[in-house]
């Protein structure tokens, strides 16, 4: 069934290749950027990666004036104000980003108050606040999950309150998306496994979004495709370029379509965990999937059966509701087994997750978000009862 209406905006210019990094000359001559803030973290920088891009740039002739590598798993307010307050010192005037979506979430909200000014809280938290523009900002992703390269959208941790704040406007849209699967090669087993499962989680809630368009299905039906069909070879073998290379594309592709589409009560019930509980954010969806879906399964069955081709179920001849059941099963199947591969944790028990606490998750799913886009209307008793299911 077609929407009645949709508009799909995605400015952002993308460019894959492996090696990318070691020769942006071409990729950056037309942005107005001579002074880059690099942003990043020290795993990232640990390993080299920081500094193939930062070569990258000084090859190509542009500055690096400062390098900020202060960004915790999940970012935080006072993280984004101090890289921003830096950003402002140097007289940087573009933002590079090196990292996961915690690190190019920072550079997008320092962006923010680099360019306006103002109090990152109190005048740009919530949806479409964040009115450009703003200073040029490239995205080089080293994990393929978060899509934030390519989204509309930053998260941001507020410790006093516990809660993940959402910022979201166009203007947070990347300048320039640098895929580079070479970036990717050194991420272990656990953190190939969790991202990959955060970019399937985007792609599916974007798939079964009310504010689904045919322009979204198209990228988020492929976005699964790609990652049920690789994320296994790129746990056994992390040193297959050309599987990372899908899974990076993939994660891209779930960015754009969940950036339009929104995402629901998985991501919902990730956010709460994350923010009550400290659950990394993919390790949290890849546990919550199954049992967003089957909370989900009353308003979806017949768009979610219609995934069956995209996550290999075999579906013929089965009555529409088992179809979507059958859906749900080869998504939970996927996730155990890359549990038993070790590479992600089976239970929200196993995450430091408490059975007290799954009452207040449940109401921080209901005020999170993510709520205004489910399918189904959340609600905390329903909720409670799927993450009990999930403990
Ligand atoms: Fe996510």
């Amino acid at each position: 069934m077609l929407p009645d209406f949709f508009e799909f905006h995605a400015p952002t210019r993308l460019v894959y290749g492996p090696g990318l990094v070691a020769d942006l000359e071409a990729e950056l001559a037309r942005l107005p950027v001579r002074r880059f803030l690099a942003v990043s973290d020290r795993a990232v920088a640990d390993l080299g990666l920081l500094a193939r891009v930062t070569r990258g740039l000084a090859d190509a002739g542009f500055d690096v004036v400062g390098e900020f590598f202060d960004v915790p798993p999940n970012s935080e307010v006072r993280v984004v104000e101090n890289c921003a307050r830096l950003a402002a010192e140097l007289g940087a005037d573009g933002f590079v980003a090196v990292g996961g979506g915690s690190v190019i979430d920072t550079a997008k909200a320092a962006n923010v108050i680099a360019s306006l000014g103002g109090d990152l809280v109190l005048d740009y938290s919530g949806s479409g606040t964040i009115e450009g523009p703003l200073l040029p900002l490239v995205a080089v992703p080293t994990t393929a999950g978060t899509g934030s390269e390519v989204t509309s959208v930053a998260i941001v941790y507020e410790s006093d309150t516990r809660t993940k704040l959402p910022f979201s406007g166009t203007a947070l849209l990347p300048t320039l998306a640098v895929l580079d699967p070479e970036l990717t090669l050194s991420l272990p087993p656990g953190l190939t496994a969790s991202t990959a499962m955060d970019a399937l989680t985007h792609a599916v809630e974007a798939w079964i979004s009310p504010q689904a368009s045919p322009v979204t299905d198209a990228l988020a039906a492929r976005a699964v495709q790609m990652i049920t069909g690789t994320v296994e070879t790129a746990v056994d073998d992390g040193d297959d370029l050309e599987t990372r290379g899908i899974l990076l594309i993939a994660s891209s592709l779930a960015g754009i379509a969940f950036s339009h589409a929104m995402v629901g009560c998985v991501h919902g019930m990730a956010h709460a965990a994350g923010g009550l509980c400290g659950v990394p954010h993919g390790v949290a969806n890849a546990i919550l999937l199954p049992h967003g879906l089957e909370y989900n399964l009353p308003a979806v069955g017949p768009k979610l059966a219609d995934l069956a081709p995209f996550v290999g179920a075999d579906t013929h001849g089965l009555p529409e509701e088992d179809a979507a059941r059958a859906v749900i099963g080869s998504l939970r199947a996927l996730g155990a087994r890359l549990h038993d591969k070790g590479a992600l944790p089976a239970r929200l028990r196993d995450v430091g997750v408490t059975e007290q606490d799954l009452a207040a998750i449940a109401e921080a799913t209901v005020m999170d978000g993510t709520s205004f886009y489910n399918p189904r209307e959340v609600e905390a008793g329903g909720i409670l009862e799927h993450l009990r299911r999930a403990y």
